[in-house]
């Protein structure tokens, strides 16, 4: 069966292998080469696939300039889910990213029908404490709720010119019952993506979003809508009589003075090379020694100089969901399925003593046996949040494999693990209300 990728219904995604083939997002194995120092989540896996997430390899290695992008929803409780989120946000700031978050309150009104006064709070004392209590730092760091910001508000609406309701019901399965609102809400995260390219934030820059691959529709739409916004397309050519290489700038209705601009500055080699052009009515063929980094800079600054946005075509990745510990998918529904950043730490040592384990019928059974921890809840608690260390994730395997461990003991360990972790977390989340200041969010606890 074709599957779909709906981002409001979570529904369990059977098998990652098909989003290549089905959605054309690529395997992240390619780009972790090229990454210096990566994330646990990337080497172990967990971070399977990407869109255009090249670019920003380069930008971690040679140190350029770039930005991580996400947005919260503010429904109910930050889980172990959110961390997952919120530890890479963290990483991509240590990285030299420059860090932008959005509370999703519109898609939380929108869709969940939560008020704005609900939005905000849960928005401040769930996401963003825990994300600084996670590591955020506030320099080169902005946080905004969708509500509040005019620029993400008003890009939603232009944005809005070059999506129809066809292409959101293909998209969403979207139908006459839809509330408008529903759909300004995917605008809006089409605004949150690509707002912090224009000239009053970074201009253009690269972009990555880490995302759940639930969420890969939106970013399809955004990246698609951003190449319809831009006023040029720049293409490799081949000329077919010589074979010839060439490159081809094709304005979509770009003004003919921008067209010009570019025509005139590739001509006196501004920047370096000095190719050779024919300038047509829409496009200018170009011809001879010109990089395509030149060229791209000549083409943005025409189109920035004639009210464009040259947007700089966003990155993803995408990252697997950890299972619940009762089995099945983690679900703020299911309260024993998952635990809470803002847990008792008590309570949480609890969850995971009744945790679903790959375990045997029999103490016998496993010490002959060993477990499974390829089926285990418990191992994913290491996997994901537990064990930095890979050693430390390969003696959890081999003591389950080897059956040298019961699962009674091993939960014991992992709860233990939790109840450190828990309870210098919810210090550090008490002190980041403290610090909510230092990241411009404004808020009186009640
Ligand atoms: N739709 C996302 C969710 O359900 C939240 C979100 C809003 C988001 N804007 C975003 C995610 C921008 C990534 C980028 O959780
Ligand atoms: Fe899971 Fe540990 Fe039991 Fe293995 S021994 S199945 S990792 S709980």
């Amino acid at each position: 069966m074709a599957q779909k990728l709906d981002p409001w219904k979570s529904s369990e995604i059977s098998d990652y292998s098909k989003l290549f083939e089905e959605f054309g997002i690529q395997p992240f194995a390619e780009v972790l080469d090229e990454i210096p120092d990566p994330h646990k989540y990337m080497k172990r896996g967990i971070i399977f696939g990407h869109r255009g997430y090249e670019m920003i390899a380069d930008a971690i290695k040679n140190k350029k300039p770039f930005v991580v992008l996400d947005g919260f929803m503010p429904t109910g409780k930050a889980h172990f889910g959110h961390k997952m989120v919120m530890d890479q946000i963290v990483w991509y700031q240590k990285q030299g990213g420059i860090v932008v978050v959005g509370m999703a309150d519109r898609e939380a009104h929108a869709v969940r029908d939560l008020s704005w006064e609900e939005c905000r709070q849960i928005g401040v004392e769930e996401y963003i404490t825990s994300l600084i209590a996670l590591g955020l730092q506030p320099e080169k760091t902005r946080i905004y709720f969708q509500s509040e910001c005019q620029p993400v508000k008003d890009l939603a609406f232009e944005l809005g010119t070059k999506v129809n309701f066809s292409e959101m019901a293909a998209i969403y399965g979207f139908s006459g019952e839809t509330h408008l609102a529903h759909m300004i809400a995917v605008l809006t995260q089409g605004a949150d993506i690509l707002h912090s390219q224009l000239p009053m934030y970074e201009g253009p820059i690269p972009v990555v979003v880490p995302v759940g691959a639930d969420q890969d529709p939106h970013i399809r739409l955004t990246r698609d809508i951003a190449s319809k916004m831009n006023m040029f397309l720049i293409e490799r050519r081949e000329d077919s009589k010589t074979g010839n290489k060439y490159w081809s700038v094709r304005g979509k209705n770009a003004s003919e003075d921008a067209l010009k601009m570019i025509d005139k500055n590739i001509r006196d080699g501004f920047g370096g090379s000095g190719a050779k052009t024919k300038l047509s009515k829409e496009h200018i063929d170009i011809f001879g020694d010109i990089s395509e980094e030149e060229l791209s800079e000549i083409v943005k600054n025409a189109e920035l100089a004639h009210g464009g946005y040259a947007f700089v075509i966003p990155a993803s990745t995408y990252h697997r969901f950890m299972s619940g510990l009762t089995g099945g998918k983690m679900s703020s529904s299911i309260p024993d399925s998952n635990i809470a950043l803002s847990e008792e730490p008590k309570s949480a040592v609890k969850k995971i003593m009744k945790a679903k384990t790959g375990g045997r019928e029999s103490a016998d059974e496993q010490r002959d046996l060993g477990g499974e921890y390829q089926k285990c809840s418990v191992y994913e608690l290491y996997l994901f949040h537990l064990a930095d260390d890979d050693n430390e994730l390969f003696q959890v395997q081999n003591d389950c494999t080897s059956g040298s461990i019961l699962c009674g003991e091993c939960k014991k360990k992992a709860a233990g693990k939790m109840e450190i972790f828990l309870t210098d977390l919810q210090q550090k989340r008490e002190e980041a209300f403290e610090k909510l200041p230092m990241f411009g969010i404004d808020y009186v606890r009640k």
